[in-house]
């Protein structure tokens, strides 16, 4: 990839858009968790940037800890299985739970990580996903604090990859369809 912008069709969530929604939310949240001491549950990788932008914005004290987990693998279509590639360094038995997502598509990450949350003992788990696909779910999630519904197009940036690039851009984009023609379906 030798200039980034070459493979970017249009910026579809400007970051000033992404920055008042994550304002919005995390206003919400430090009024929903004032006094719980929750504890917020970043998906890796792509929700790093997200949980950065949304913790800073909180006027809450709050805990911090990562899962990485992978439904892609390298192409644009959800393999359908979740992997976990680290786990949680917290115990989450009793804790109310905050987690910070980038992007809900088929349903099936947030759908495994809710369960596996509760299944651990977690008092509450609730979510904060920045964009939305509702017309890719597969599987229902219960999302208490949505982010924008975007159309089916495949995206990047603020944390988003395709194949583990593109995601330091500060926005999102969509990605010309040329980058990733070819894949195996
Ligand atoms: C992406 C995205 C979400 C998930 C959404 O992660 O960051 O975590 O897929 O898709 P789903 O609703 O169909 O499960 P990915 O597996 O690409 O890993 P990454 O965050 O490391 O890029
Ligand atoms: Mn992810
Ligand atoms: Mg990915």
């Amino acid at each position: 990839i030798a200039d980034v912008k070459e493979d970017i069709d249009h910026e579809l969530v400007s970051r000033e858009q992404i920055d008042s929604k994550i304002q919005e939310m995390a206003a919400r949240v430090s009024d929903d968790y004032r006094d719980k001491n929750p504890l917020v549950i970043a998906v890796l990788k792509g929700a790093v940037n997200t949980l950065v932008a949304f913790t800073e914005a909180l006027s809450i004290p709050v805990q911090i800890d990562f899962m990485s987990l992978s439904s892609y693998g390298s192409g644009t279509k959800s393999s359908g299985t979740v992997t976990v590639r680290q786990d949680l360094s917290a115990d989450v038995r009793g804790r109310h739970i905050l987690i910070v997502e980038d992007i809900i598509d088929s349903g099936r990450t947030l759908a495994w990580l809710v369960a596996e949350l509760k299944r651990r003992g977690a008092a509450s788990v609730e979510v904060f996903a920045l964009l939305n696909k509702p017309s890719r779910r597969e599987v229902d999630v219960d999302v208490k604090y949505p982010g924008y519904e975007i159309p089916d197009e495949f995206v990047v940036g603020f944390g988003l990859d395709y194949d583990e690039h593109y995601r330091n851009l500060e926005s999102i984009a969509v990605l010309k369809p040329s980058v990733y023609q070819g894949e195996q379906a």
